[in-house]
């Protein structure tokens, strides 16, 4: 297989390379790098240390954030400049700091997010406009955007969109829904960009002035560019002059850094490297590390020798040839698609083919980040089939260059090559030095294709690679090559396929046995990791016509052997095309007799966006470490349900630095969290009821040692039957908790009598993670004073943490205090889990009488915490002929894990939205949580709602197509419209509002006009087509728990005049402080900038309801109103005194006079409840009206799916704050696109959670935004019942991504009537790629069988 072909590449290597002497240094090398323009020298650097937690931990800059530790979320981003000896240049290149380790970073200059600009000396203009721009919201992800935008900058200061999106594709948001952050950054373009509402005869709007805001008080401006600080070059830090010299030092030594575990050689030329490689073979050779980090990192695995090559510039040397490029191993993969650019460019478009085609797929392969730190030859040599490169490589038939001591070699890359999943045919001691890419010849074609969970940043399902060589001048193959990755533990090709098809000519019959060749030769086992084994069996064939196409396209082109090429059929080959989301918005004015100084009603900044953009903002893992700070890690159950029989803690507790193991029995209260009488054990005592149930938690010294120590806890168990983990299997089971809710209005069984039509099915919907950017986490200091302790905990509900940990320690709330300053994202993930967190971190500080951190890893979180709730709707409805809905019948079963939690809140609130805005005369619901042996499901926001919602628009769309009549029409027939109605639970509302947002919905959206030409985009595309859908929405407001309705504050003025806020409320991005600021600045009449707020604490404020319900600001704006107004109440006779004196003359007067300048406030909220028993009651304080349209395109060949347009019209009341709130209904949208679309949890047969990180997981990125994302806040809406006639708008927006599941869902039976098919069929939500793909069923899903029995499944529907 191999051809030794002699030392050809690098002769001059191999003089010496017998007899050497390996003269490996034992001492530790200085480590010298720059940080922020500082020297770090550092004697002891430890290989497995990050640049991550070297910066967080032992410098200070908390800037720069965790999120995942493997690269999957660019929260972690920094700028590395490095000098370029091949260039002799400088160049900048944003990393991941959580993958990059700082032994690496020899020579290098650092920059973070504290280095480029602060609050405090002078802001970057990245910094600035990200924050002005309203970018910012809870600010977690915000450090990591400005230094990919900075470094973007740096590398071109008048960037093009395209070069934006690319900067930013590697940057995860879960707040914002990205429109604001590009808005932000755009401003650096120099051309003004259009917005996209042009299409077809109408004018973009920058041509006919901002064409959606006619109205004279309607805005659609949320910031100024006026002001903007210019780009200012001189304002960068330079690179250090030293290490200029030091990068072009000629005679470097080996570098040599010994850790605790690992020794780390970085050798200094490609001979000592093949020395280094020689004497260490099993050692790995780190490049870019994105490979091997993720693994140390995550899974702890360990080299004690890792050999570097990062600085060996043979392996980054690039050279042109006659016919190939051959590009150094050690090139990465930034590097690699510019330089495959340019020889595009310069070889023309026949010799390029194969350039083009890796550059496609380079495009889309991980982010930016990742690009500048992985290389081509780790990406071959990590040998794993789901990275994208092998298969193209290999049909290209690639040479790899390899170097031994022995000498070198070439090899072809073809299947062989790999020999197992990691595993390659490269001897131990071998290196891959470079890769020679042909160029392409006249009659040879080329194309690559990959599907993946997010069509940009993850990892491919299947990707393949495929060439075909035609005789001169002819159609007939003379050479076919087709390999696939993703389809088992290695590349595989499809030898076979590719034999029996060479020789015949590139016609149907070749498709027609190819495909079916194809099916026969590839086969994926049921229980093959990563499952879908249908879906890409299917991807197998669908690539595969694909191809076919486009070489078709081809050979028409050359006017060879092609007869009759339906037009229509070329939409298999149109890639979607990945563009910027520059969505409008607008909002109504305030009004003109308004004071100006008045900040009410104004799109004002969020309160800290510019601490969040600097990284000065603190989180709690940015408090620095207290004296003799300890750790805790949660030890986990790894059975779903068992009994336990011991707990060995020995060998943990033997490990350096462990301090501790603690469970049930250290807990000196009590060992439960309770929650309106249901209690939940903190730590497993006797049984374990789900895999991530807590068991103990090691105590250590630093969060690594608790971690390892933590693994090592060695706990037997004993099964106990059942264990079930589904919905399904809890209804055989008749496991339910109590109570079980249900909720009626009218007669439902007269209502089937009469009707036309009875429909009985199904809905399902999939859970969520929060996956908010922050994980969760706490420290625990206890002041030795009384048994007091301090808190610094990331929780939505500070209040109950307090009682949790009060319980658990059996000491007073009134010694327990929480300090909430800010959360990073919570979307109701932080009001539970969080509290029994607190209790063990507690339990640890009150043990140990230290001190104690606890931050989960992602990993841990999303075992631990889990999220949303999955639900299935059962129903049976009666409808007329015109599609008027008489009676609906749905039972609700929701997977509540294994403990109540909130799941029965949930439930009530999912029962309570199942009319949403019909008016359904005959409605019965019946509610039913299901017990299983999954991890506890929680709070989500929406909390319930959108599953309520969803299941009913599911059965108003099945009952629009059982009519044959539009679905939107279908809805507004059955709307409420009476001026007062009564919902389903009798609480009396006027749909009024809600109706205006609905026609002005189809009207913004362009309904009609849309709907038409997607039937005629429909009618002329086979393989893509589009869908569009519309729903209103009404959603309660407040806690149906009416005492939660209420809103504690205290403001005091200090004798300066400034004035400080506390309130019960948590700022978790909402912007809930900048909302009680503006309301604070009105009553009290001074500038907001003279009112702080500091962070929530229950030493302030006690007994404070959850930020939760969509009702904080309501609740709190209320109770901070209030107590100002007392203050003014009481300065009234000296403001009337003396009216000339300025506010801070007159706070003085008062303080002389002895009145008190500090208030309470309080708002006591609506009495809500429901009679569940008489089915009646109000439940919520008021409702908040929208309606959404979206549209999308789907690719029935591969299941991708594209968000083209959406329109939301939403009815915020008065806005108190324009910015926020649209901020708020992009971000819950873009929520919802996840939810219902690429956001999927799996877990095994055995109920272990899959997916726990951003690499399985896959929240919406900027490639997920549609284009064109336009909200328009209702103008002229009144809310008698909120603060400055405002409404609540946290949660509503998240159920409008379901407009996107049922245009989806639209566009999917167009594909199945072009196909025969008009049936009504299921979807579940979300509508993954895979599922998109195999609901469009045609020849190939057909050829794939789909009922063949299954072994055991990889993963289950739970
Ligand atoms: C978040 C994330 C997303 C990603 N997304 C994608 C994706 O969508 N598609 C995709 O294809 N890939 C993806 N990757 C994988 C990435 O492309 C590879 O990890 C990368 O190319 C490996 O290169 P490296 O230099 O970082 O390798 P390292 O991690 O440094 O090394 C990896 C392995 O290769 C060996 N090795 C490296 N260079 C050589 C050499 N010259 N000779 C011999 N052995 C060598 C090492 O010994 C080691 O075993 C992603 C990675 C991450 C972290
Ligand atoms: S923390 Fe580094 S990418 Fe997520
Ligand atoms: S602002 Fe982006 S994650 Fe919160």
């Amino acid at each position: 297989m191999f051809s030794k072909t002699g030392a050809s590449l690098l002769p001059e290597l191999f003089e010496h390379s017998v007899n050497f002497i390996m003269s490996s240094p034992s001492a530790n090398s200085e480590l010298i790098f720059y940080i922020n323009g500082k020297k770090i020298v550092e004697n002891n650097a430890d290989p497995e240390e990050m640049l991550l937690a070297y910066l967080r931990r032992k410098v200070g800059l908390t800037g720069t954030k965790y999120g995942c530790g493997g690269g999957g979320c660019g929260a972690c981003t920094v700028m590395v400049s490095r000098y370029e000896p091949l260039e002799d240049t400088v160049l900048h290149w944003s990393v991941n700091a959580c993958l990059q380790p700082i032994c690496s970073l020899h020579g290098a200059a650092v920059v973070t997010v504290e280095g480029i600009g602060s609050t405090k000396t002078k802001l970057h203009p990245v910094q600035e406009r990200i924050a002005k721009a309203h970018g910012s919201q809870c600010g977690f992800c915000t450090p990591g955007m400005v230094m990919s935008m900075y470094t973007l900058l740096r590398n071109n200061p008048q960037p093009t969109m395209e070069y934006i999106r690319e900067a930013l594709g590697g940057n995860l948001c879960r707040c914002t829904g990205y429109r604001p952050i590009i808005d932000g950054f755009k401003t650096f373009c120099d051309v003004p960009t259009c917005c996209q509402n042009g299409e077809k005869n109408r004018q973009c709007c920058m041509e006919n002035g901002n064409s959606h805001n006619q109205e004279s008080d309607i805005s659609g401006e949320l910031f100024s560019t006026d002001n903007f600080l210019p780009l200012d070059p001189t304002q960068d830090l330079i690179f250090p002059p030293e290490l200029l010299l030091l990068a072009k030092k000629k005679d470097v030594g080996q570098l040599c850094f010994q850790g605790e575990k690992v020794k780390w050689i970085a050798s200094k030329d490609l001979k000592d490297l093949i020395k280094l490689k020689a004497e260490y073979p099993n050692a790995p050779l780190l490049v870019g590390n994105t490979t091997l980090g993720p693994k140390m990192n995550l899974k702890g695995m360990v080299h004690p020798v890792v050999i570097y090559g990062g600085n060996i510039q043979e392996l980054r040397t690039i050279k042109w040839r006659n016919n190939s490029v051959t590009v150094g191993a050690g090139c990465n993969l930034s590097v690699l698609k510019d330089t495959l650019l340019q020889g595009i460019e310069e070889l023309g478009p026949e010799r390029s083919r194969i350039y083009q085609a890796l550059v496609q797929i380079l495009k889309c392969l991980a982010g930016k980040q990742i690009r500048n730190m992985a290389t081509i030859g780790g990406n071959i040599m990590s040998a794993n089939p789901k990275y994208d490169l092998s298969s193209i490589l290999a049909a290209v038939e690639c040479t790899l260059h390899i170097v031994s001591n022995d000498g070198t070699r070439e090899i072809c890359l073809n299947e062989e090559f790999f020999t197992g999943f990691g595993k390659t045919a490269l001897r131990p001691d071998e290196i891959l030095l470079a890769i020679d890419i042909p160029h392409s010849k006249p009659w040879e074609f080329v194309s690559t294709f990959r599907q993946a969970l997010r069509r940009e940043f993850a990892f491919s399902i299947v990707n393949t690679g495929m060439r075909v060589v035609f005789r001169h001048d002819s159609n007939v193959v003379e050479h076919l090559d087709i390999f696939y990755g993703g389809v088992g533990p290695t590349l595989v090709k499809a030898r076979h396929t590719c034999t029996q098809l060479t020789g015949r000519p590139w016609d149907e019959k070749i498709l027609a046995e190819g495909t079916q060749l194809l099916e026969e030769e590839i086969s994926i086992p049921a229980s093959a990791p990563g499952g879908q084994e249908e879906y890409r069996k299917a991807l197998v064939l669908s690539f595969f016509f694909k191809f076919y196409m486009q070489v078709l396209l081809e050979l028409r082109e050359r006017e060879v052997g092609v007869s009759n090429l339906p037009l229509e059929y070329l939409s298999a080959l149109k890639p979607f095309k990945n563009e910027v989301p520059q969505g409008n918005f607008s909002y109504q004015l305030v009004s003109e007799a308004q004071s100006t100084s008045d900040p009410v009603g104004r799109p004002n900044v969020h309160q800290t966006a510019l601490q969040q953009a600097t990284g000065e903002a603190v989180y709690y893992d940015d408090i620095p470490s207290v004296t003799g700070e300890l750790f805790v890690s949660m030890v986990t159950s790894t059975r779903a349900h068992a009994k336990i029989i011991s707990i060995d803690a020995s060998g943990a507790l033997a490990m350096p630095g462990v301090v501790n193991f603690i469970s049930a029995k250290d807990v000196p209260g009590q060992n439960r969290r309770l929650w309106f009488n249901n209690p939940e054990e903190l730590f497993a005592e006797e049984e374990v009821i789900c895999v991530g149930q807590i068991i103990g938690a090691i105590v250590a010294q630093t969060r690594e040692q608790a971690k390892r120590a933590a693994e090592q806890v060695a706990i037997t168990y004993q099964d106990i039957q059942p264990v079930f983990f589904t919905i399904e299997e809890a209804i055989e089971h008749q496991s339910f908790f109590d109570p079980k809710r249900k909720l009626e209005r009218g007669n439902v069984e007269e209502g089937f009598e009469i009707a036309d039509h009875i429909l009985e099915g199904e809905m399902y919907m999939g859970g969520q993670e929060h996956f908010y950017m922050e994980t969760q986490g706490v420290i625990a200091i206890p002041k030795g004073d009384a048994g007091e302790l301090d808190l610094y905990v990331a929780s939505q509900h500070a209040a109950y943490t307090q009682e949790v940990v009060g319980i658990t320690l059996a000491l007073d709330s009134n010694k327990i205090t929480c300090h909430v300053k800010r959360l990073g994202g919570a979307f109701g993930g932080k009001v539970m889990k969080i509290a029994s967190l607190s209790a063990i971190a507690a339990t640890a500080a009150y043990k140990t009488g230290r001190a104690v951190r606890c931050v989960l890893d992602r990993g841990d979180d999303m075992l631990i915490t889990s999220g949303r709730h999955p639900f299935l709707g059962k129903y049976k409805v009666g409808y007329k002929n015109d599609g008027t809905i008489l009676a609906a019948d749905i039972t609700y079963y929701s997977n509540g894990g294994c403990t109540l939690d909130e799941s029965s809140f949930i439930m009530e609130k999912a029962l309570l939205h199942m009319d949403n805005g019909y008016k359904i005369p005959n409605l019965r619901g019946r509610g039913l949580v299901c017990k299983t042996y999954l991890p506890s499901y929680t709070a989500f926001r929406g909390f319930g709602g959108p599953q309520g919602l969803t299941i009913i628009e599911s059965v108003l769309h099945e009952v629009a197509i059982k009519c044959g009549l539009p679905a939107h029409q279908v809805r507004d027939i059955n709307m409420y419209k009476d001026e007062k109605c009564y919902t389903h639970h009798k609480q009396l509302f006027s749909p009024h509002d809600m109706v205006r947002c609905w026609t002005e919905c189809l009207k913004k959206s362009d309904y009609d006009q849309r709907l038409l030409y997607i039937q005629q985009f429909n009618a002329h595309n086979h393989w893509k087509k589009r869908g569009i859908s519309i729903v209103p929405l009404k959603f309660g407001i407040g806690f149906s728990k009416g005492f939660y309705n209420q809103g504690a504050a205290l403001v005091n003025i200090y004798k300066d005049g400034s004035v400080l806020v506390s309130h019960g409320g948590t700022e978790m991005g909402q912007g809930i402080n900048t909302k009680a600021i503006q309301i604070a600045s009105r009553i009290l009449k001074i500038p907001m900038s003279s009112i702080h707020i500091k962070e929530t604490c229950t030493g302030n404020v006690p007994n404070a309801a959850p930020s939760a319900a969509s009702f904080g600001t309501d609740a709190v704006g209320m109770a901070v109103k209030n107590a100002c107004e007392n203050l003014m109440t009481r300065l009234e006779p000296l403001i009337k005194k003396h009216p000339q004196h300025t506010w801070q003359q007159l706070v003085v007067e008062a303080y002389c006079q002895k009145i008190s300048l500090s208030s309470t406030g309080f708002f006591m909220g609506p009495h809500t409840s429901v009679d569940w028993e008489k089915s009646e009651g109000p439940a919520y304080y008021y409702f908040t009206f929208g309606a959404c349209c979206s549209e999308v395109e789907i690719d029935c060949l591969t299941g991708d799916h594209k968000n083209i347009r959406t329109n939301i019209v939403m009815d915020v009341g008065r806005s108190i704050n324009p910015a926020l709130d649209v901020g708020q209904v992009e971000g819950g949208f873009v929520q919802g696109i996840g939810l219902y679309t690429i956001e999927k949890l799996h877990f095994s047969p055995e109920g272990v959670l899959l997916t726990r990180g951003p690499s399985q997981y896959k929240i919406p990125s900027l490639c997920d935004i549609p284009p064109q994302l336009n909200v328009h806040l209702l103008a002229n809406a009144d809310n008698p019942h909120a603060i400055y006639s405002s409404k609540g708008i946290g949660e509503p927006p998240v159920f409008f991504g379901c407009t996107v599941f049922f245009a989806i869902k639209e566009a999917i039976a167009a594909a199945r009537r072009e196909r025969g098919l008009t049936d009504s069929f299921s979807l579940s939500s979300p509508a993954t790629a895979e599922k998109i793909r195999m609901a469009c069923e045609d020849c190939f899903t057909s050829m794939v069988p789909q009922d063949k029995v299954k072994s055991k499944p990889w993963a289950i529907k739970v």
